[in-house]
Formats: structure tokens, sequence, C-alpha cells
């Protein structure tokens, strides 16, 4: 995929002080001031020969100097994004190619500062998980604008034709598995309280998943299996097997957890303090991914009326699975992160190269449709724990404490 023209150093713009700790743990006493007052001599040379004395931000071989790949991640608020940072890192040890992460920590403004500043540094690729899919339109185009390729992460840009790429899971599928855990888990039952949550509206995978849940629930609230005890707006709508983006944005106002653990728990704890005791019991709570799962069980869990539950996640979040293995979280949904950096790595690489990454599908984000190959995922409870997230080498075993 590379050709020798390609060939740079490896440069972790990303972790910049470990490697002068490391570059200068190497070198002692005078051999270190040489060192510093050489670099000094070549930045000073390098500044004036640079316009606005701009230093570049890296150096490759061959000319070829800067920055090649930028990446924008959400927050560092949520393990998930921090998993894939880690999952990055990792990947990025052996590859020749100069990358920097930035985090958005929840704000669009952030995060499009966060891509300016990659783009001045001069980045040719833009991998992008947006905080707000609509508002991430401006970044992109500043991307585009500046010559750069975009890749959307996991969450897709939405409202522009500044998106080159999407490098995502398959998310209609995550909320289908979550379905399918609550429906194999209700068995015969008739009658069986349903509570439903779902992700930030800001998210357009908040809508994926809810898509994917709703077309394996609906049948079952139709035919009496589930009763669902927190939203008019789904209650009202439960007719209709196939639900618009509107409808389902009603749906999702009234059940949004904002992807916050705080936002999430007091949610789940209003919904019970407006619940009967006759609407709690044995229930089943559609929960869209570990973080608020955790919050939303340790809500129902101290509930009285709440006899047991059985409640979906997402992420293999450390803290998730131990929860699964303590019997406190019934399921998540392994999104192998692993997979999906290297994927988005490739296609940088590709784009490098002035190749096109693979394509099996599209997705459309209410402006054009954007090639994307999505990956798979893997349904996890407490019967395939080790082996999922274990033995496949996800987390290793010492994180956890009474491992099946
Ligand atoms: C989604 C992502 C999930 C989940 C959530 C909260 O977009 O696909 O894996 O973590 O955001 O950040």
């Amino acid at each position: 995929m590379r050709s020798p023209a390609r060939w740079f150093f490896v440069t972790y713009l990303t972790t910049p002080n470990s490697l002068q700790k490391e570059e200068s743990s190497n070198m002692s006493g005078k051999v270190a001031k040489l060192a510093v007052f050489l670099v000094l001599v070549v930045s000073v040379l390098v500044l004036a020969a640079c316009p606005g004395g701009q230093a570049p931000a890296t150096t490759g071989q061959q000319g070829q100097g800067g920055l090649q790949v930028g990446i924008v991640l959400p927050t560092k608020d949520e393990p998930r994004w921090l998993q894939d940072e880690a999952r990055f890192r990792e990947l990025l040890k052996n590859a020749n190619v100069s990358v920097e992460i930035l985090f958005s920590q929840g704000s669009s403004a952030t995060e499009k500062a966060n891509v300016e500043s990659l783009l001045t540094k001069g980045a040719k690729v833009i991998i992008i998980t947006p905080h707000d899919g609509a508002a991430a339109a401006a970044a992109a185009e500043a991307a585009r604008k500046a010559g750069a390729k975009v890749i959307s992460y996991d969450r897709l840009i939405l409202g522009t034709d500044a998106v080159d790429y999407y490098v995502t899971f398959d998310s209609v599928a995550v909320g289908e598995a979550q379905a399918k855990y609550l429906v194999e888990k209700v068995g015969n039952r008739k009658g069986a309280p349903l509570y439903l949550y779902a992700g930030a509206a800001t998210d357009n995978n908040a809508f994926l998943f809810f898509e994917g849940a709703w077309n394996v629930l609906q049948p079952k609230i139709v035919d009496g299996t589930f009763v669902i005890k927190n939203s008019t707006a789904a209650e009202a709508l439960k007719d209709k097997p196939k639900l618009t983006r509107d409808e389902m944005a009603q749906i999702i106002g009234q059940i949004t957890t904002n992807w916050d653990f705080n936002t999430a728990k007091n949610l789940a704890e209003a919904n019970l303090t407006a619940a009967k005791k006759e609407d709690k019991g044995d229930v089943f709570i559609l929960a869209p991914n570990d973080g608020t799962a955790r919050a939303i069980a340790d809500a129902f869990a101290v509930d009285p009326d709440v006899t047991s539950y059985v409640i979906t996640g997402q992420d293999a979040e450390i803290a998730s699975v131990q929860y699964i293995i303590d019997g406190k979280q019934s399921m998540t949904v392994l999104k192998d992160t692993r997979t999906l950096a290297k994927d988005a790595i490739d296609a940088a690489l590709a784009f490098l190269n002035g190749q096109t990454p693979p394509k099996t599908t599209t997705y459309n984000n209410q402006k054009i449709d954007v090639p994307a190959k999505p990956t798979e995922v893997i349904t996890v409870d407490k019967s395939n724990v080790k082996a999922a997230i274990i033995d496949s080498g996800y987390w290793p075993a010492d994180k956890f404490t009474g491992l099946p």
C-alpha cells in the first residue's frame, strides 16, 4: 500500500512529552546539552525559512514534513472514547505515519478548533467522531477547503458533502442485538414492563440504535409481550413497524440520556417515581450503551418494587464487563475498537496514497451517500463473557474479579 516515496518518520505528536523523556533518558550530560543546542539552532533556521514564522509540526524524511493524520474524538468523559484512543496508540506504535489525537470534550466549538489546529499543522486526513453530527459539518467543510480528506469515525457527520468515508460498526445491528436479547429473555410472558432509553439526539447513531431496537421490539409490543412504561410517544406509535426520523425524534426526545450518566440516572429515577407498583416487578430495560446502562441499572436495583431487571448495554467497557460478571448488567454489545481503529488508519493511508478505501455500502448523511464498510458486532453476556472478552484478547483477565 505504501510507496517508498511515502516513507515517513514515526512521530508521536500525541505523546510529545513522553517521547522527549525517552529521548533525553538515552542521553546524558554534555551530549544532551549539545543535542539541545543543535535542536535549537535547527529550529531557528527552520522557523526563519517558514512563511509567517510557523514551524512545521513534525518533520519527515525526503522533504515530506508535517502532520499527516489528525484524529478528533468527542470526549474523555466516556470510557468508550478512551478505548478508541488506546487502540489508535497501540496501532500507531508500528505505523509509519504521523498522527495527533485531540478530544473535543463535548463541545462542537472545541471540535472545530481542534480540526483547524490539525489542518494548520499540515494534516492531510482528518478523522472525526462528531460530538454533534450536524454541527460538525462546519469542521468537515474547513478540512475539505484545506484540501484534506475527511473520515467520519463511528458517528456520521450530517448535512454536508465534505465527508469522504465513514468508518463504522453496523449500528442498526447494535440496536437489534439489544432488543433480541430482551425478547429472548422475556420468553412467552405477556404484559412485561418495558422501559426505553436512548442516546443523544445530536448523535445520528442514537437513531440507528433505536431503529434497530424498534425493528425487533415493535412486533412484541403490538402482540402484548411488552408494555412500554416510560414513553407516551412510543406507546402512541406502537402500531408502526417503520418510524420516520421525526417520529423517532419524538420518542428519543422523551427517553434520551444524552449519553450522560447523570441524565440517565435522573431520568430512570423520575420514571420509577412516576410508575406504579404494578408497572415494576420483573422489568425489561433497553439501555443504549454501557455508561447509561450502569447508571440506569443502579437506579432500578434500589427500587423496592423492582424484583428483577434485564438491561442491555453497548461497548464492552471494563466497568460493564464487571457488572455483567456480577449480574448487575445483563448484556453488552462488543464493538471491537481494534478493528475500527485499524479500518480508520487503513482508510487514512489509502487516501494519503491517492487510493480509495473499501466500500460495501453507503450511509445517507442527509446530503450525500457516504461510502462505508461497516463492521459486525457481538452480543456478550455472562455465558460468553470469557470467550468474547478475555480469550479474544479484548481486555486482559486481570482487569476483572470473579470471572466465570
Ligand atoms: C455512540 C457510539 C457508542 C456510544 C455512544 C456514547 O455514537 O457508537 O459506542 O459509546 O456514542 O458515546
